[in-house]
């Protein structure tokens, strides 16, 4: 019994990986304690819930918006957050992508992404705008899907170098609820199934053909007493060992694009769709962009694949100039948008790339037109102190008497973001006197040392420089 493998190295998206674009790691630290957007069953925000305090119209809104994601509504279509900095949008936002959960493509960036030397703006724009727009393909494979019961890695001398040992093949026991089998698979499998970190106890499946191999879970015969785990348990499969199994795999166009500037060999589905132009590309054209959608259309219309609408969110969007709003508005009017989220802290400003078109949140009025506009609202000192408790929790410190009420003060004065920010030096300063808790002295000491956007503002005179002013 041999899986052969001879299609796993194929230039598309393997199908065991998660498609880089659509996951989203949580590296954003300041935001690393929002949850979600804490709204009720009913779409009514909880005064404090999934770490987020307050802005209860705002997150309505939003929630509003993710229900329409979902039931794909609002795709072409446009939010626009707009409010002083520090009042949440960017959390906001972050909370829309929890919310819709991972499924559903979520693609953010910075306006000023798009100035870069060697791309053109509008290339980036609709670069992330492919990156929105998931795609979920149904595709009937034969696997081999069982409980590992064996996994044995069969050693053999190195042929090309007198040291060390390879592997010559790795043998591994499945089992299901109907019988057993053993399958000698080939090396290449091996290094999937460390990558999947496979032990004795998991259901797994490997697909005949490209040898991809997927682990589903624990088998819940292995599955303990805790109360709390971050291991899922399955059942043991049902059937054979060697059967057709229904897969669903989810990758964007973006992906798809990426995928055949690179073509390389394959044969099921994800190859052929990676492999649609062969001459070595490397760069994604809007040719090949074209006929990645009618071989998408295609699989669309045979019901293999569903299309998922999902959300690119730009950040700082004052930063855009006209040439990139224009073509914001063509990218939203096409028929396969995905949603968008604007985000900006201005007010009335200058559109960049023209000489005196003055616009509110400097977005000219033909985008804004297009966009529903959520506003931000600054928080109240107790809200203020909550955010702090929670980042005081997040960030594993202990806060003394009357620290929160001192920060809250200083962040209703300032700004959240301030405040938010004094916690990190005054737990070092606290560390330097050897105490584990925060004091009302070292939050003292921190406004000493440091000032808030507003004060160090007041302290410069308009027209003078450091020199001068101080
Ligand atoms: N309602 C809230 N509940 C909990 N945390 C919040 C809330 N609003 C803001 N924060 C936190 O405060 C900090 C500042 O908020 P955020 O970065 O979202 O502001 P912003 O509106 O995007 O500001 P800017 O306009 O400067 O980009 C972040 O760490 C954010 O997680
Ligand atoms: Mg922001």
């Amino acid at each position: 019994m041999k899986v052969t493998t001879t299609a796993s190295t194929s230039g598309a998206v393997p199908a065991n990986a998660v498609p880089a674009s659509s996951s989203r790691a949580s590296r954003i630290a300041p935001h690393s304690h929002i949850k979600g957007l804490g709204l009720s069953a009913e779409g009514f925000a909880q005064a404090s819930a999934a770490g987020f305090v307050g802005q209860e119209v705002a997150r309505e809104a939003c929630g509003v918006v993710v229900d329409l994601i979902k039931t794909r509504k609002f795709s072409g279509r446009a939010l626009l957050l707009a409010g002083a900095p520090g009042t949440g949008k960017t959390a906001l936002a972050l909370a829309i992508a929890h919310e819709l959960g991972a499924k559903v493509p979520f693609c953010p960036m910075v306006g000023s992404e798009v100035y870069s030397a060697e791309v053109k703006k509008t290339e980036v724009l609709a670069e992330a705008f492919r990156r929105a727009i998931g795609l979920r393909i149904k595709e009937t494979k034969e696997v081999y899907e069982g409980e590992v019961t064996e996994l044995t890695p069969a050693e053999a001398e190195n042929p090309l170098s007198g040291y060390g040992k390879t592997i010559s093949h790795v043998v591994i026991g499945l089992k299901t609820v109907k019988g057993t089998k053993q399958l000698r698979l080939d090396p290449s499998i091996y290094e999937a199934i460390m990558k999947e970190k496979i032990t004795v106890g998991d259901v797994v499946y490997i697909e005949h053909g490209s040898g991809a191999v997927k682990r589903v879970g624990r088998s819940d015969a292995y599955a303990s007493s805790y109360d709390l785990e971050s291991e899922t348990y399955v059942p043991l499969p049902k059937g054979d060992v060697h059967k057709r199994k229904e897969l669903v795999q989810d990758v964007t166009l973006g992906d798809l694009d990426a995928a055949n500037a690179r073509p390389q060999g394959g044969q099921d589905i994800m190859s052929v769709m990676g492999s649609l132009v062969r001459a070595g590309r490397t760069e994604v054209t809007e040719k090949l962009r074209r006929e990645v959608n009618k071989v998408v259309a295609g699989y669309v219309a045979q019901g293999v694949a569903e299309v998922v609408p999902g959300v690119v969110f730009i950040d700082e969007v004052h930063m855009l100039d006209v040439e990139c709003f224009t073509f914001l508005n063509s990218l939203l009017e096409s028929p396969m948008a995905p949603t968008v989220v604007l985000a900006t802290n201005r007010g009335r400003a200058r559109v960049r790339g023209t000489e005196d078109v003055v616009a509110p949140h400097g977005v000219p009025v033909d985008l804004l037109d297009r966009c529903l506009i959520v506003k931000t609202v600054p928080y109240s000192r107790d809200e203020v102190g909550q955010v702090l408790k929670l980042r005081a929790t997040v960030e594993g410190l202990q806060l003394g008497e009357g620290v929160l009420e001192r920060l809250s003060a200083e962040g209703e004065k300032g700004s959240l973001r301030y405040a938010l920010q004094l916690l990190a030096p005054a737990s070092i300063l606290a560390s330097l006197q050897g105490r584990a808790e925060i004091l009302e002295e070292d939050i003292s000491e921190m406004n000493e040392l440091f000032l808030d956007a507003r004060t160090s503002a007041a302290r410069i005179p308009l027209d003078g420089g450091f020199d001068g002013g101080l």
